[in-house]
């Protein structure tokens, strides 16, 4: 692909950079290797800045009892051998792909990690990080320390590594990671954060009730086969996901899994992403729910683009779930409930626009990653040399993002857009809805998407529900061009 060769050629005009510094010394022989990276240099076209990276914890054990999940309670939850593995290797493909940017040993100014306070998100970092930072890079006693001094006061102390100069065993690197709770850390669990996400959620539901009988009455048959697997009887792609979830988790950790046809396994894939894509896709939701995430990443990248990253962070891990890469993917529109549809249904469901990309729901240690990039030539009409721009990959493959067929975007215009898609996350998640709409008049009125045959929810939820996004809706709208939201809002959520 012309964009990875791209990137190699950054690495190697970084490296070139280096050399130079160096020539005093290399000018005694202009090897080989360095006329190959003069040549390269010759095409190389930007450098890269800044990388942030977001991804979701490995695999981990069920989460429900469906299927055999209630026989696993050891491992509810809980990060698995495999998916330790899993971010080891995520993280040495990290230090492969971006060497010469990453810098071969942990270094504190340049390096920021943080995880949700969850233990399968920091297991993943912690293993994404001996991947990144491995055995061998890590710290040396000073070399005249005298032992008396690596003895912790504690009764009978000794020291363990007897004439090891390495700080720790096989020298490996131990790295910062930082999480707040749960309750309040809106850049990485917003919907735990948001009171009125159910609420929102299924309103939605009722709203797009027709599109929802439509797919339920498609994948009747699949609903069917995962009744029958799962035991239990059910007809929406909810519930499906859910037993999906634990076959997959099945899956990753060597657990039994009935044989399925590969149609049939397909076809959870995609019921499990349009599931992923109705739970938050709510246009307010959405971007109130993405609203403190994309502000931290502004904070960023912003004072990069204007020279004033002073203490010279160059990587941002954050170890998070799958909600976070939907989010974030749905809110730049890697993926989207109409384009789903049109991908399965494309006589029914015609495009109102192009879609430049439709990915399907994150799996175990699927990720994000935004590069800042500045140009050291004209890039295309929109990135002049010197320049900042964007490119994001979503598992390692560089999206279309700012709605053309580009995987470039510049800092201008993705700025443009986070402006415009941040919204009041309070004003949509935690404001209760004006209460005058409350009357039974408006419930007849919108009764149509309430037929009491459907059991996709609990009805009496269900009408409540109606009442608080219809009070809810005219709430947002006369909110909706005020753009309250300042930027700094959120800048209190992290440091
Ligand atoms: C993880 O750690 C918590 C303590 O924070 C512990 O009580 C629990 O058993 C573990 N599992 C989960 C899912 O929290
Ligand atoms: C250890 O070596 C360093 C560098 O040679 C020196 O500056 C320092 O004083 C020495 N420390 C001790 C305790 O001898
Ligand atoms: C897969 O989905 C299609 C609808 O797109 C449906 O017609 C078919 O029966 C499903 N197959 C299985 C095995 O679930
Ligand atoms: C760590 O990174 C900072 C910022 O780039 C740099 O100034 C410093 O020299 C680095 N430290 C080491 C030990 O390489
Ligand atoms: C996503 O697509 C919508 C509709 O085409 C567009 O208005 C919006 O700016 C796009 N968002 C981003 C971040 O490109
Ligand atoms: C996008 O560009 C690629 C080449 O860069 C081309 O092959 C593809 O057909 C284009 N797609 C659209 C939808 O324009």
């Amino acid at each position: 692909m012309q964009s990875t060769k791209n990137y190699n050629k950054q690495i190697i005009t970084k490296k070139f950079r280096l050399i130079k510094k160096e020539r005093a010394k290399m000018t005694k022989k202009i090897s080989s290797t360095c006329l190959l990276l003069l040549f390269a240099l010759a095409f190389a076209n930007a450098e890269l800045k800044f990388v942030f990276q977001l991804y979701r914890h490995g695999a981990r054990g069920p989460i429900n009892d469906w299927f055999n999940g209630a026989e696993q309670k050891d491992i509810y939850n809980e990060l698995t051998a495999t998916g330790e593995r899993q971010h080891y290797n995520l993280g040495s493909k990290m230090r492969e792909e971006y060497k010469g940017f990453l810098p071969n040993k942990y270094n504190h100014s340049e390096i920021y990690v943080r995880s949700t306070d969850v233990n399968r998100t920091l297991m993943s970092a912690a293993s994404h990080l001996q991947g990144m930072f491995p055995e061998n890079t890590g710290d040396f006693l000073p070399s005249n320390l005298t032992d008396y001094y690596t003895l912790p006061p504690f009764a009978g102390a000794k020291n363990y590594l007897p004439n090891q100069n390495t700080a720790l065993p096989r020298n490996i690197q131990v790295v910062p990671i930082h999480a707040q709770p749960k309750n309040g850390d809106l850049v990485l669990q917003p919907d735990s954060n948001c009171q009125y996400y159910d609420d929102i959620r299924l309103a939605f539901y009722a709203q797009k009730k027709e599109t929802i009988d439509f797919i339920n009455q498609q994948f009747n048959n699949t609903y069917q086969q995962y009744s029958l697997l799962a035991n239990k009887t059910f007809s929406n792609f909810d519930d499906m996901e859910d037993v999906d979830d634990t076959l997959q988790c099945n899956r990753y950790n060597a657990k039994w899994v009935p044989n399925i046809s590969q149609e049939l396994k397909e076809n959870a894939t995609y019921l499990t992403s349009l599931a992923w894509n109705f739970w938050y896709n709510q246009p307010e939701l959405l971007r109130a729910l993405n609203t403190p995430f994309l502000s931290q990443l502004m904070a960023y990248l912003d004072p990069v683009v204007q020279g004033k990253n002073i203490n010279g962070l160059k990587w941002v891990m954050f170890s998070a779930h799958d909600t976070n890469v939907q989010l974030i993917s749905a809110a730049l529109n890697l993926t989207s409930i109409d384009c789903l549809l049109h991908k399965r249904f494309p006589n029914k469901f015609k495009p109102s626009k192009p879609y430049y990309n439709c990915e399907y729901a994150p799996e175990f240690a699927s990720s994000l990653i935004f590069e800042l990039q500045q140009a050291e030539v004209k890039i295309d009409d929109q990135i002049n040399k010197g320049d900042f721009y964007i490119r994001l990959r979503r598992d390692g493959k560089y999206m279309n993002i700012c709605e053309r067929n580009s995987t470039n975007c510049s800092m201008k215009e993705f700025t443009q857009r986070v402006n415009w898609f941040v919204y009041d996350f309070n004003a949509v998640c935690n404001t209760p809805p004006s209460k005058p709409v409350l009357n039974t008049q408006i419930i007849a009125q919108s009764h149509n998407p309430l037929d009491h045959q459907t059991n996709f929810f609990e009805i009496g939820f269900y009408q409540q529900s109606i009442v608080i996004i219809l009070g809810g809706f005219a709430f947002y709208r006369s909110n909706l061009h005020k753009k309250s939201l300042e930027f700094k809002q959120f800048q209190g959520c992290e440091v």
